[in-house]
């Protein structure tokens, strides 16, 4: 008799950050922060704007403020992260399933028809509205918003969040993240980081890719447990 007849298999499950990661509006963010940063009399460079990645609103305004070495007091702060975000919505207006990043919408289709459990884990305040705006906020079996955590990453609350509407233990989840703070909230939470992006601007990611164009949910697995064997 098969003694690996009965064998279940455990899937993982998956937690995608948004914003360049599925969708391009790393970009838009940007250019809203460094709009703020020309009406306060500096700019900020596209390589600066890797420190903004994966923050929370509040946490990347500190640190374009500490960047131009400009002082403000929270009523200050409250009123620039606010002018920030009018620009950055504005920007989202013209957003539709043509800025979906590559592979993301394939590579969701695969994980969901594998059974895979699938979960949004964002820092943005935003995250739904650009659900809404590329016809996924009903795709996912979980949600983890910026509206839904009160520590930034890379503190592991949003991942943990998410683990537990998937009802999924940590060590299970498998995290997308284009962010260095992205990453190190993944391990902090006990969990696999894969890096979407350039190895260069990503350390301690199991694995890095440019896109989720350069990999399927068959091959993820595959390239885990070679690295496990290791
Ligand atoms: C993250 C972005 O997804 O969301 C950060 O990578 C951004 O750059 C953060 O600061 C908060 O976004 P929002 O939409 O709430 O201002
Ligand atoms: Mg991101």
């Amino acid at each position: 008799m098969n003694e690996n007849k009965h064998q279940t298999i455990t899937l993982p499950a998956y937690i995608f950050d948004l914003d360049g990661v599925l969708v391009d509006t790393a970009h838009y963010h940007f250019l809203a922060w460094n709009r703020l940063a020309k009406e306060l009399g500096f700019s900020i460079t596209e390589q600066e704007n890797e420190r903004l990645k994966g923050v929370s609103r509040m946490k990347a305004l500190d640190i374009v403020l500490e960047m131009g070495n400009v002082n403000a007091s929270a009523e200050e702060k409250e009123e620039m992260a606010a002018r920030k975000n009018n620009w950055y919505v504005e920007y989202l207006e013209t957003l539709d399933q043509g800025h979906l990043l590559p592979g993301a919408h394939e590579f969701i289709a695969a994980s969901k028809k594998m059974g895979i459990k699938i979960a949004l884990g964002s820092a943005s305040k935003n995250a739904r509205t650009i659900l809404k705006k590329l016809g996924l906020l009903s795709v996912f079996d979980g949600i983890v918003d910026g509206t839904m955590t009160t520590k930034a990453k890379p503190n592991p609350e949003v991942f943990l969040l998410g683990a537990e509407l998937l009802k999924v233990s940590p060590s299970n989840c498998v995290v997308f993240e284009d962010a260095q703070a992205g990453i190190e909230a993944a391990r902090a939470a006990g969990m696999t980081a894969i890096g979407i992006g350039s190895e260069h601007n990503l350390t301690g990611a199991a694995l890095v890719v440019p896109s989720l164009a350069h990999l399927t949910p068959e091959e993820l697995s595959q390239q885990l447990s070679l690295l496990q064997q290791q």
